[in-house]
Protein backbone atom coordinates (compact mmCIF):
# COMPACT_ATOMS: atom_id res chain seq x y z
CA UNK A 1 0.00 0.00 0.00
CA UNK A 2 1.33 2.98 -1.17
CA UNK A 3 0.64 5.93 1.63
CA UNK A 4 1.12 8.98 -1.47
CA UNK A 5 -1.99 9.44 -3.52
CA UNK A 6 -1.34 8.79 -7.26
CA UNK A 7 -2.08 11.20 -9.60
CA UNK A 8 -5.99 10.67 -10.09
CA UNK A 9 -6.11 10.84 -6.11
CA UNK A 10 -4.10 13.70 -5.58
CA UNK A 11 -6.55 15.33 -8.80
CA UNK A 12 -10.06 14.21 -7.08
CA UNK A 13 -8.28 15.56 -3.47
CA UNK A 14 -7.54 18.70 -4.81
CA UNK A 15 -10.63 19.26 -6.54
CA UNK A 16 -12.79 18.26 -3.67
CA UNK A 17 -10.11 20.50 -1.17
CA UNK A 18 -10.96 23.33 -3.47
CA UNK A 19 -14.72 23.04 -3.67
CA UNK A 20 -14.95 22.98 -0.11
CA UNK A 21 -12.79 26.09 0.16
CA UNK A 22 -14.22 28.23 -1.79
CA UNK A 23 -17.71 27.35 -1.62
CA UNK A 24 -18.98 25.24 1.75
CA UNK A 25 -16.62 25.96 4.72
CA UNK A 26 -17.89 29.59 4.11
CA UNK A 27 -21.25 29.17 4.45
CA UNK A 28 -21.04 25.89 7.02
CA UNK A 29 -21.83 27.79 9.87
CA UNK A 30 -25.25 29.24 8.12
CA UNK A 31 -26.03 25.48 6.91
CA UNK A 32 -25.64 24.30 10.56
CA UNK A 33 -27.90 27.13 11.39
CA UNK A 34 -30.64 27.26 8.78
CA UNK A 35 -30.91 23.38 8.49
CA UNK A 36 -30.34 23.06 4.64
CA UNK A 37 -28.03 22.71 1.99
CA UNK A 38 -28.28 24.91 -1.12
CA UNK A 39 -29.09 22.82 -3.57
CA UNK A 40 -26.91 24.34 -5.43
CA UNK A 41 -23.66 23.06 -3.25
CA UNK A 42 -24.74 19.42 -4.14
CA UNK A 43 -25.07 20.29 -7.44
CA UNK A 44 -21.80 21.72 -7.99
CA UNK A 45 -20.32 18.14 -6.29
CA UNK A 46 -21.85 16.63 -9.01
CA UNK A 47 -20.41 18.49 -11.38
CA UNK A 48 -16.90 17.84 -10.32
CA UNK A 49 -17.79 13.97 -9.98
CA UNK A 50 -17.87 14.08 -6.05
CA UNK A 51 -21.47 12.11 -6.25
CA UNK A 52 -20.24 8.98 -8.28
CA UNK A 53 -16.59 9.07 -7.14
CA UNK A 54 -15.94 5.27 -7.61
CA UNK A 55 -18.63 4.57 -10.35
CA UNK A 56 -17.61 3.60 -14.22
CA UNK A 57 -17.27 6.14 -15.92
CA UNK A 58 -19.41 4.54 -18.39
CA UNK A 59 -22.47 5.06 -15.92
CA UNK A 60 -21.29 8.97 -15.50
CA UNK A 61 -19.23 8.22 -12.57
CA UNK A 62 -15.60 9.34 -12.14
CA UNK A 63 -14.00 6.07 -12.04
CA UNK A 64 -11.27 7.36 -9.97
CA UNK A 65 -11.58 4.47 -7.17
CA UNK A 66 -12.28 3.83 -3.76
CA UNK A 67 -8.81 6.17 -1.72
CA UNK A 68 -9.94 8.72 -3.93
CA UNK A 69 -13.60 8.35 -2.39
CA UNK A 70 -11.94 8.75 0.80
CA UNK A 71 -9.79 11.61 -0.23
CA UNK A 72 -12.72 13.44 -0.96
CA UNK A 73 -14.85 12.91 1.56
CA UNK A 74 -12.23 13.91 4.21
CA UNK A 75 -11.86 17.12 2.63
CA UNK A 76 -15.55 18.17 2.11
CA UNK A 77 -16.05 16.33 5.75
CA UNK A 78 -13.07 18.61 7.21
CA UNK A 79 -15.29 21.92 5.87
CA UNK A 80 -19.10 20.72 6.28
CA UNK A 81 -19.96 17.55 8.02
CA UNK A 82 -23.93 17.65 7.08
CA UNK A 83 -22.54 18.05 3.05
CA UNK A 84 -20.07 15.39 3.90
CA UNK A 85 -22.62 12.69 4.90
CA UNK A 86 -25.46 13.96 2.16
CA UNK A 87 -22.18 13.10 -0.46
CA UNK A 88 -21.39 10.12 1.61
CA UNK A 89 -24.88 7.88 1.06
CA UNK A 90 -25.25 9.42 -2.62
CA UNK A 91 -22.38 7.62 -3.57
CA UNK A 92 -23.36 4.91 -1.64
CA UNK A 93 -26.59 4.26 -3.49
CA UNK A 94 -25.15 5.27 -6.98
CA UNK A 95 -22.37 2.31 -6.24
CA UNK A 96 -25.26 0.09 -4.86
CA UNK A 97 -27.55 0.26 -8.12
CA UNK A 98 -24.11 0.52 -9.94
CA UNK A 99 -23.19 -3.16 -8.82
CA UNK A 100 -26.51 -4.80 -7.80
CA UNK A 101 -28.47 -2.99 -10.54
CA UNK A 102 -29.81 -4.69 -14.25
CA UNK A 103 -28.83 -2.77 -17.37
CA UNK A 104 -32.27 -0.78 -17.32
CA UNK A 105 -31.63 -0.08 -13.72
CA UNK A 106 -28.42 1.13 -13.98
CA UNK A 107 -28.37 3.41 -16.85
CA UNK A 108 -31.91 5.42 -15.74
CA UNK A 109 -30.42 5.85 -12.41
CA UNK A 110 -26.82 6.29 -12.24
CA UNK A 111 -26.18 9.03 -14.15
CA UNK A 112 -29.01 11.13 -12.97
CA UNK A 113 -27.09 10.40 -9.08
CA UNK A 114 -24.46 10.94 -10.85
CA UNK A 115 -24.99 14.15 -13.10
CA UNK A 116 -26.74 15.70 -9.91
CA UNK A 117 -30.56 15.21 -11.76
CA UNK A 118 -31.23 13.99 -8.91
CA UNK A 119 -30.34 16.23 -6.16
CA UNK A 120 -28.92 12.90 -3.96
CA UNK A 121 -30.08 9.34 -3.29
CA UNK A 122 -31.33 7.88 -0.16
CA UNK A 123 -30.67 4.52 1.55
CA UNK A 124 -33.95 2.98 3.55
CA UNK A 125 -32.83 0.61 6.26
CA UNK A 126 -33.62 1.22 9.36
CA UNK A 127 -36.85 0.83 11.19
CA UNK A 128 -38.12 2.65 14.07
CA UNK A 129 -38.12 -0.80 15.89
CA UNK A 130 -35.02 -1.99 13.67
CA UNK A 131 -31.87 -0.27 13.67
CA UNK A 132 -28.89 -2.28 14.48
CA UNK A 133 -31.12 -5.47 14.03
CA UNK A 134 -32.66 -4.72 10.11
CA UNK A 135 -33.17 -8.63 10.09
CA UNK A 136 -36.20 -8.14 12.34
CA UNK A 137 -37.26 -5.44 10.03
CA UNK A 138 -41.33 -5.13 9.84
CA UNK A 139 -41.64 -3.08 6.37
CA UNK A 140 -43.46 -5.70 3.51
CA UNK A 141 -43.10 -5.77 0.06
CA UNK A 142 -46.20 -8.07 -1.15
CA UNK A 143 -46.57 -9.13 -5.00
CA UNK A 144 -48.90 -7.71 -6.98
CA UNK A 145 -50.38 -8.82 -10.82
CA UNK A 146 -48.38 -5.97 -12.44
CA UNK A 147 -45.33 -5.32 -9.67
CA UNK A 148 -44.91 -4.82 -5.72
CA UNK A 149 -46.74 -3.08 -2.91
CA UNK A 150 -44.76 -1.68 -0.24
CA UNK A 151 -46.03 -1.01 3.70
CA UNK A 152 -44.12 -0.21 6.52
CA UNK A 153 -42.37 2.89 8.22
CA UNK A 154 -38.32 3.41 7.86
CA UNK A 155 -36.61 5.70 10.13
CA UNK A 156 -33.56 8.29 10.11
CA UNK A 157 -33.44 8.52 6.12
CA UNK A 158 -31.07 10.70 5.52
CA UNK A 159 -31.68 12.65 2.05
CA UNK A 160 -35.10 11.52 2.42
CA UNK A 161 -37.01 15.10 1.16
CA UNK A 162 -34.05 15.59 -1.53
CA UNK A 163 -34.01 12.25 -3.03
CA UNK A 164 -34.43 11.38 -6.99
CA UNK A 165 -34.63 7.51 -5.84
CA UNK A 166 -34.46 5.31 -2.66
CA UNK A 167 -33.05 1.81 -2.05
CA UNK A 168 -35.99 0.85 0.19
CA UNK A 169 -35.62 -2.62 2.05
CA UNK A 170 -38.89 -4.95 2.89
CA UNK A 171 -39.88 -8.56 3.67
CA UNK A 172 -41.04 -10.51 1.05
CA UNK A 173 -40.52 -13.55 2.34
CA UNK A 174 -40.10 -15.65 5.86
CA UNK A 175 -38.81 -13.90 9.08
CA UNK A 176 -34.99 -13.05 9.65
CA UNK A 177 -32.35 -12.07 7.41
CA UNK A 178 -32.95 -14.21 4.34
CA UNK A 179 -36.55 -13.08 4.10
CA UNK A 180 -35.71 -9.05 2.41
CA UNK A 181 -35.50 -7.99 -0.62
CA UNK A 182 -34.50 -4.65 -2.00
CA UNK A 183 -36.22 -1.85 -4.47
CA UNK A 184 -35.63 1.10 -5.91
CA UNK A 185 -38.70 3.45 -4.99
CA UNK A 186 -38.37 7.19 -7.07
CA UNK A 187 -38.88 10.15 -5.49
CA UNK A 188 -42.34 11.13 -5.38
CA UNK A 189 -43.97 8.12 -6.14
CA UNK A 190 -47.18 8.08 -4.74
CA UNK A 191 -48.01 6.38 -1.32
CA UNK A 192 -44.13 7.48 0.13
CA UNK A 193 -44.12 10.27 2.18
CA UNK A 194 -41.66 12.14 4.51
CA UNK A 195 -42.23 13.61 7.88
CA UNK A 196 -40.86 16.32 9.64
CA UNK A 197 -37.18 16.23 9.47
CA UNK A 198 -35.15 15.35 12.59
CA UNK A 199 -34.38 18.48 14.94
CA UNK A 200 -30.63 16.70 15.76
CA UNK A 201 -27.92 17.52 17.65
CA UNK A 202 -25.60 17.94 15.25
CA UNK A 203 -25.06 17.23 11.25
CA UNK A 204 -28.00 19.90 11.37
CA UNK A 205 -27.86 21.09 7.58
CA UNK A 206 -28.43 17.13 6.83
CA UNK A 207 -31.61 15.63 5.50
CA UNK A 208 -32.70 13.38 8.16
CA UNK A 209 -36.81 12.12 7.89
CA UNK A 210 -39.30 9.28 8.77
CA UNK A 211 -40.58 7.57 5.90
CA UNK A 212 -44.11 6.13 5.58
CA UNK A 213 -45.05 3.47 2.95
CA UNK A 214 -48.70 3.25 2.68
CA UNK A 215 -49.47 0.74 0.13
CA UNK A 216 -46.99 2.62 -2.36
CA UNK A 217 -46.98 0.61 -5.47
CA UNK A 218 -43.38 0.45 -7.57
CA UNK A 219 -43.28 -1.96 -11.28
CA UNK A 220 -41.61 -4.92 -11.47
CA UNK A 221 -38.37 -4.25 -12.38
CA UNK A 222 -38.26 -2.24 -8.98
CA UNK A 223 -36.68 -4.90 -7.20
CA UNK A 224 -32.89 -4.66 -6.84
CA UNK A 225 -30.55 -7.58 -7.45
CA UNK A 226 -32.65 -10.93 -6.29
CA UNK A 227 -35.80 -11.68 -4.14
CA UNK A 228 -34.29 -12.43 -0.41
CA UNK A 229 -30.59 -11.40 -1.59
CA UNK A 230 -31.68 -7.99 0.11
CA UNK A 231 -29.60 -8.18 3.58
CA UNK A 232 -27.10 -9.59 1.71
CA UNK A 233 -27.24 -6.01 -0.52
CA UNK A 234 -27.24 -3.58 2.39
CA UNK A 235 -23.95 -5.74 4.20
CA UNK A 236 -22.15 -4.87 1.47
CA UNK A 237 -23.39 -1.49 0.54
CA UNK A 238 -22.65 -0.49 4.68
CA UNK A 239 -18.94 -2.37 4.10
CA UNK A 240 -18.20 -0.09 1.41
CA UNK A 241 -20.40 2.58 3.19
CA UNK A 242 -18.47 2.54 6.32
CA UNK A 243 -15.42 3.28 4.73
CA UNK A 244 -16.80 6.75 4.16
CA UNK A 245 -18.24 7.59 7.17
CA UNK A 246 -15.06 6.76 8.73
CA UNK A 247 -13.44 8.97 6.10
CA UNK A 248 -15.86 11.82 7.30
CA UNK A 249 -14.63 11.55 10.66
CA UNK A 250 -11.30 11.94 10.10
CA UNK A 251 -12.09 15.03 8.49
CA UNK A 252 -14.21 16.45 11.20
CA UNK A 253 -11.15 15.42 13.28
CA UNK A 254 -8.60 17.20 10.77
CA UNK A 255 -10.83 20.31 10.87
CA UNK A 256 -10.75 20.08 14.85
CA UNK A 257 -6.84 19.44 15.31
CA UNK A 258 -6.21 22.76 13.13
CA UNK A 259 -8.33 25.10 14.47
CA UNK A 260 -7.14 23.83 18.06
CA UNK A 261 -3.31 24.00 17.01
CA UNK A 262 -3.92 27.69 15.72
CA UNK A 263 -6.16 28.42 18.38
CA UNK A 264 -3.03 27.61 21.36
CA UNK A 265 -0.74 29.70 19.04
CA UNK A 266 -2.71 32.90 19.31
CA UNK A 267 -4.15 32.60 22.38
CA UNK A 268 -2.14 34.11 25.03
CA UNK A 269 -2.96 33.54 29.15
CA UNK A 270 0.05 34.15 31.88
CA UNK A 271 1.79 36.25 29.39
CA UNK A 272 2.61 32.94 27.10
CA UNK A 273 0.21 31.10 24.34
CA UNK A 274 -0.82 28.66 25.80
CA UNK A 275 0.56 26.47 22.82
CA UNK A 276 3.55 26.65 25.07
CA UNK A 277 2.18 24.85 27.86
CA UNK A 278 3.05 20.97 27.91
CA UNK A 279 -0.69 19.80 28.83
CA UNK A 280 -1.43 21.80 25.51
CA UNK A 281 1.45 20.12 23.61
CA UNK A 282 0.21 16.83 25.24
CA UNK A 283 -3.61 17.43 24.60
CA UNK A 284 -2.55 18.39 20.89
CA UNK A 285 0.21 15.15 20.39
CA UNK A 286 -2.38 12.58 21.21
CA UNK A 287 -5.08 14.21 18.83
CA UNK A 288 -2.40 14.21 15.86
CA UNK A 289 -1.33 10.51 16.79
CA UNK A 290 -5.26 9.47 16.66
CA UNK A 291 -5.23 11.68 13.96
CA UNK A 292 -3.14 10.09 11.50
CA UNK A 293 -3.81 6.60 13.17
CA UNK A 294 -7.23 7.10 12.21
CA UNK A 295 -6.74 8.23 8.46
CA UNK A 296 -4.19 5.42 8.14
CA UNK A 297 -6.72 2.84 8.96
CA UNK A 298 -9.41 4.01 6.80
CA UNK A 299 -7.31 4.49 3.59
CA UNK A 300 -5.79 0.79 4.34
CA UNK A 301 -9.55 -0.03 4.16
CA UNK A 302 -10.32 1.66 0.74
CA UNK A 303 -7.07 0.34 -0.87
CA UNK A 304 -7.91 -3.22 0.53
CA UNK A 305 -12.06 -2.32 -1.46
CA UNK A 306 -10.29 -1.11 -4.25
CA UNK A 307 -7.47 -4.11 -4.53
CA UNK A 308 -11.23 -6.20 -4.60
CA UNK A 309 -9.86 -7.89 -1.71
CA UNK A 310 -12.06 -8.72 1.67
CA UNK A 311 -12.33 -5.86 3.49
CA UNK A 312 -15.50 -5.66 5.69
CA UNK A 313 -13.87 -6.39 9.04
CA UNK A 314 -11.08 -3.47 7.98
CA UNK A 315 -13.99 -1.05 6.84
CA UNK A 316 -14.94 -1.51 10.87
CA UNK A 317 -12.10 -1.16 12.34
CA UNK A 318 -10.99 2.16 10.64
CA UNK A 319 -14.99 3.72 11.16
CA UNK A 320 -14.91 2.00 14.79
CA UNK A 321 -11.72 3.75 15.17
CA UNK A 322 -11.82 6.82 13.15
CA UNK A 323 -15.37 7.88 14.75
CA UNK A 324 -14.24 7.29 18.57
CA UNK A 325 -10.61 8.83 17.75
CA UNK A 326 -12.72 11.94 16.06
CA UNK A 327 -15.28 12.11 19.43
CA UNK A 328 -11.58 12.69 21.65
CA UNK A 329 -10.24 14.98 19.31
CA UNK A 330 -12.79 17.12 19.31
CA UNK A 331 -13.54 17.40 22.83
CA UNK A 332 -9.65 17.79 23.39
CA UNK A 333 -10.18 20.59 20.99
CA UNK A 334 -13.35 22.47 22.18
CA UNK A 335 -11.21 22.34 25.73
CA UNK A 336 -8.20 23.91 23.93
CA UNK A 337 -10.63 26.75 23.20
CA UNK A 338 -11.48 27.01 26.36
CA UNK A 339 -15.12 29.15 27.16
CA UNK A 340 -15.06 30.29 23.26
CA UNK A 341 -14.98 26.35 22.65
CA UNK A 342 -18.49 26.55 24.26
CA UNK A 343 -19.73 29.08 21.81
CA UNK A 344 -20.77 29.30 17.81
CA UNK A 345 -18.15 32.58 17.38
CA UNK A 346 -15.46 29.17 16.45
CA UNK A 347 -16.41 25.72 14.32
CA UNK A 348 -15.37 23.75 17.25
CA UNK A 349 -18.27 23.15 19.01
CA UNK A 350 -19.82 22.35 15.63
CA UNK A 351 -17.41 19.82 14.86
CA UNK A 352 -18.45 18.33 18.18
CA UNK A 353 -21.63 17.74 17.96
CA UNK A 354 -21.06 16.40 13.94
CA UNK A 355 -18.57 13.90 14.83
CA UNK A 356 -21.08 12.95 18.24
CA UNK A 357 -23.17 10.65 15.41
CA UNK A 358 -20.65 9.12 13.57
CA UNK A 359 -20.29 6.12 16.52
CA UNK A 360 -24.06 5.60 15.77
CA UNK A 361 -25.40 5.48 12.18
CA UNK A 362 -23.92 3.11 9.85
CA UNK A 363 -23.20 0.67 12.56
CA UNK A 364 -22.83 1.32 16.23
CA UNK A 365 -19.34 1.05 17.62
CA UNK A 366 -20.86 -2.06 19.41
CA UNK A 367 -22.17 -3.30 15.91
CA UNK A 368 -18.84 -2.53 14.42
CA UNK A 369 -16.98 -4.72 17.62
CA UNK A 370 -19.45 -7.37 16.09
CA UNK A 371 -18.56 -7.29 12.95
CA UNK A 372 -14.92 -7.27 13.77
CA UNK A 373 -14.95 -10.08 16.18
CA UNK A 374 -16.86 -12.43 13.97
CA UNK A 375 -14.27 -11.92 11.23
CA UNK A 376 -12.15 -13.71 13.57
CA UNK A 377 -14.18 -16.10 15.31
CA UNK A 378 -16.54 -17.71 12.47
N1 LIG B 1 -21.20 -9.17 3.23
C1 LIG B 1 -21.91 -10.18 2.68
N2 LIG B 1 -22.75 -10.96 3.41
C2 LIG B 1 -22.85 -10.71 4.71
C3 LIG B 1 -22.14 -9.67 5.35
C4 LIG B 1 -21.27 -8.89 4.56
N3 LIG B 1 -20.55 -7.88 5.08
N4 LIG B 1 -22.45 -9.66 6.66
C5 LIG B 1 -23.32 -10.66 6.85
N5 LIG B 1 -23.57 -11.30 5.67
C6 LIG B 1 -24.43 -12.45 5.45
C7 LIG B 1 -24.02 -13.61 6.35
O1 LIG B 1 -23.02 -14.38 5.74
C8 LIG B 1 -25.31 -14.39 6.49
O2 LIG B 1 -25.49 -15.16 5.33
P1 LIG B 1 -26.35 -16.55 5.34
O3 LIG B 1 -27.78 -16.16 5.53
O4 LIG B 1 -26.09 -17.12 3.99
O5 LIG B 1 -25.80 -17.36 6.46
C9 LIG B 1 -26.38 -13.30 6.51
O6 LIG B 1 -25.77 -12.14 5.87
C10 LIG B 1 -26.82 -12.90 7.91
O7 LIG B 1 -25.65 -12.51 8.61
P2 LIG B 1 -25.59 -12.43 10.20
O8 LIG B 1 -26.11 -13.70 10.78
O9 LIG B 1 -24.21 -12.00 10.57
O10 LIG B 1 -26.67 -11.28 10.48
P3 LIG B 1 -27.08 -10.56 11.83
O11 LIG B 1 -28.55 -10.42 11.84
O12 LIG B 1 -26.44 -11.24 13.01
O13 LIG B 1 -26.49 -9.08 11.67
C11 LIG B 1 -24.89 -7.32 11.74
C12 LIG B 1 -25.16 -8.81 11.46
C13 LIG B 1 -23.45 -7.07 11.32
C14 LIG B 1 -25.04 -6.96 13.21
C15 LIG B 1 -25.84 -6.44 10.90
O14 LIG B 1 -27.18 -6.59 11.30
C16 LIG B 1 -25.50 -4.97 10.91
O15 LIG B 1 -24.59 -4.53 10.22
N6 LIG B 1 -26.26 -4.12 11.68
C17 LIG B 1 -26.07 -2.68 11.64
C18 LIG B 1 -27.03 -2.05 10.70
C19 LIG B 1 -26.49 -0.78 10.08
O16 LIG B 1 -25.30 -0.59 9.94
N7 LIG B 1 -27.38 0.09 9.62
C20 LIG B 1 -26.99 1.25 8.91
C21 LIG B 1 -28.17 1.88 8.20
S1 LIG B 1 -27.65 3.00 6.90
C22 LIG B 1 -27.10 4.35 7.66
O17 LIG B 1 -26.94 4.38 8.84
C23 LIG B 1 -26.74 5.52 6.75
C24 LIG B 1 -26.33 6.72 7.48
O18 LIG B 1 -26.42 6.80 8.66
C25 LIG B 1 -25.82 7.87 6.84
P1 LIG C 1 -30.45 0.48 18.56
O1 LIG C 1 -30.20 -0.56 17.56
O2 LIG C 1 -31.75 0.44 19.28
O3 LIG C 1 -29.26 0.47 19.61
C1 LIG C 1 -29.35 1.10 20.89
C2 LIG C 1 -28.05 0.77 21.64
O4 LIG C 1 -27.96 -0.66 21.84
C3 LIG C 1 -26.79 1.17 20.88
O5 LIG C 1 -25.82 1.61 21.77
C4 LIG C 1 -26.35 -0.14 20.24
O6 LIG C 1 -24.98 -0.20 19.94
C5 LIG C 1 -26.74 -1.14 21.32
N1 LIG C 1 -26.91 -2.48 20.78
C6 LIG C 1 -27.86 -2.92 19.92
N2 LIG C 1 -27.67 -4.23 19.64
C7 LIG C 1 -26.57 -4.61 20.32
C8 LIG C 1 -25.85 -5.85 20.43
N3 LIG C 1 -26.21 -6.94 19.77
N4 LIG C 1 -24.76 -5.87 21.23
C9 LIG C 1 -24.38 -4.77 21.91
N5 LIG C 1 -25.00 -3.59 21.84
C10 LIG C 1 -26.09 -3.50 21.05
N6 LIG C 1 -30.47 4.45 8.68
C11 LIG C 1 -30.76 4.18 7.38
O7 LIG C 1 -31.21 3.10 7.06
N7 LIG C 1 -30.51 5.12 6.42
C12 LIG C 1 -30.01 6.33 6.70
O8 LIG C 1 -29.79 7.14 5.79
C13 LIG C 1 -29.71 6.65 8.06
N8 LIG C 1 -29.25 7.89 8.39
C14 LIG C 1 -29.13 8.22 9.71
C15 LIG C 1 -28.81 9.53 10.06
C16 LIG C 1 -28.75 9.91 11.39
C17 LIG C 1 -28.46 11.32 11.75
C18 LIG C 1 -28.97 8.93 12.41
C19 LIG C 1 -28.91 9.30 13.87
C20 LIG C 1 -29.25 7.63 12.07
C21 LIG C 1 -29.33 7.25 10.72
N9 LIG C 1 -29.68 5.96 10.35
C22 LIG C 1 -29.96 5.66 9.03
C23 LIG C 1 -29.97 4.95 11.37
C24 LIG C 1 -28.75 4.37 12.04
O9 LIG C 1 -28.09 3.48 11.19
C25 LIG C 1 -29.22 3.69 13.34
O10 LIG C 1 -29.54 4.74 14.24
C26 LIG C 1 -28.18 2.78 13.92
O11 LIG C 1 -27.98 1.66 13.08
C27 LIG C 1 -28.58 2.30 15.34
O12 LIG C 1 -29.88 1.87 15.39
P2 LIG C 1 -30.88 2.44 16.55
O13 LIG C 1 -30.78 3.90 16.53
O14 LIG C 1 -32.20 1.84 16.35
O15 LIG C 1 -30.25 1.93 17.90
Amino acid sequence: MDLDPNETEALVQRTARDYAERVIRPVAADLDRDKDIPRDILRGLAELGLMGVNVPAALGGAEAGVVAYALAMMEIARACASTAVTMSVTNMVAEVIARFGTEAQREKHVPRICAGEYAAGSFALSEPEAGSDPGSMRTVAERTEDGWVLRGQKQWITNGAWAGVFVVWARTGGPGTRGLSAFLVEGGTPGLRCGRPEDKLGLRASNTVPIELDDCKVPADALLGSEGEGFKIAMMALDGGRIGIASQAVGIATAAVEEATQYARERKQFGRSIGDYEAIQWSLADSRTELDAARALTLRAAWLKEQGRPFSAEAAMAKLYASEASNRICQRALQIHGGYGYVRDFAVERHLRDARVTTIYEGTSEIQRIVIARSATR
